[in-house]
């Protein structure tokens, strides 16, 4: 398990630079698009999704997680399925088990629900409710973005993800306590510096993280530092992912991103990545570039790119060959 040499300062002063954007205000339009230029990250609130409908999924996500092993294995797979300490097919292992799902808008036709779930029926509704809620207010916000960047017309990004046939996955994270005998570097916060999810960023557009009451995701600043996510359940954490750096000719970044472990306590994360569809080209919006000449990046469909990115290891710079 690799272990971390830096522990992260930052945070202990209690100070969270993170920006919070609430997005019922069409004002906040300015600040969303600083926030995608400064971090690649930021916090929602006033998001309208309902926090019964979160609390539903949570539970049976915490259900299926507390299954024996044997039974979780039965339904291991790639790309969609149980997985457990191996992060992709490359090499990359953390301290996390997970399960992945298609969360395109016609997944209720998926083959995969298990029967395993306590109430499979409960979860399938809990879950496309879920995600058509938080697909529209990815939405929603890619409306505002495209508004504060001055961009016409206001769907330009956010049909790229609500067309029917969007690539988008849905994943359930579960970061065990981490034992001490495994931690051997415990910090005062109960975290320890053992990886629960290795750094990387989202190939996807934009990705829409919701967590239980436990900390452990980091993001990397400007200036290559780590700083702690402190965790709130109420809230939708949003990272811009490599297909919005490439759309906006890197104004965005993709947020590099990391999980610790925690030494006491479990972390259950839900992540919505919202893709476009396998065919659609991803390139500089030309609205933001004054002519071609001026575009960092090749031209590549989503399909090329998430084939790339899923042959990488999770720390590869993975735009890197398609840099001009
Ligand atoms: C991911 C990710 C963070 C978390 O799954 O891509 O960054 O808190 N997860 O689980
Ligand atoms: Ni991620």
């Amino acid at each position: 398990m690799a272990l971390l040499s830096k522990p992260n300062e930052k945070t202990e002063s209690g100070f969270s630079p993170i920006p919070v954007i609430d997005i019922s205000d069409p004002e906040s339009k300015h600040a969303l698009v600083k926030a995608c230029e400064d971090f690649g990250f930021f916090k929602v609130i006033n998001h309208g999704v309902s926090s019964e409908l979160v609390s539903v999924l949570e539970h049976e996500a915490v259900e299926f997680f507390l299954l024996p092993a044997s039974d979780k294995t039965q339904v291991a797979g790639y790309p969609f399925g149980y997985g457990n300490r191996e992060i992709g097919r490359n090499g990359d292992v953390g301290w996390v088990e997970y399960l992945l799902m298609n969360a395109n808008l016609d997944f209720g036709s998926h083959s995969f629900f298990p029967g395993l779930f306590n109430n499979p029926e409960t979860f399938r509704n809990a879950l496309l409710e879920y995600t058509t809620s938080v697909r529209k207010m990815t939405s929603h916000v890619l409306e505002m973005i495209t508004d504060g960047l001055g961009i016409e017309p206001r769907n330009t990004l956010s049909k790229l993800v609500s067309d029917k046939n969007t690539d988008s996955i849905f994943r359930l994270n579960h970061y065990p306590p981490c034992p001490h005998h495994i931690n051997t570097n415990t910090n005062t916060n109960g975290g320890n510096n053992v990886i629960g999810f290795g750094e990387h960023t989202d190939p996807q557009i934009i990705s829409v993280l919701r967590s239980n009451n436990t900390s452990g995701l980091q993001i990397n600043l400007a200036d290559g530092s780590w700083i702690s996510v402190p965790s709130d359940p109420s809230s939708f954490f949003f990272n811009v992912g490599d297909s919005l750096q490439v759309l906006t000719n890197g104004k965005f970044k993709s947020v590099k991103h990391r999980v610790l472990a925690n030494s006491r306590k479990s972390r259950v994360s839900m992540i919505y990545f919202a893709g476009p569809s396998l065919t659609q080209r991803i390139a500089p919006l030309s609205c933001l570039t004054d002519n071609e000449d001026e575009s960092l990046y090749k031209e590549f469909t989503w399909s090329e790119y998430k084939n790339y990115a899923y042959h990488s290891r999770l720390s590869d710079n993975r735009l890197q060959p398609f840099e001009r």
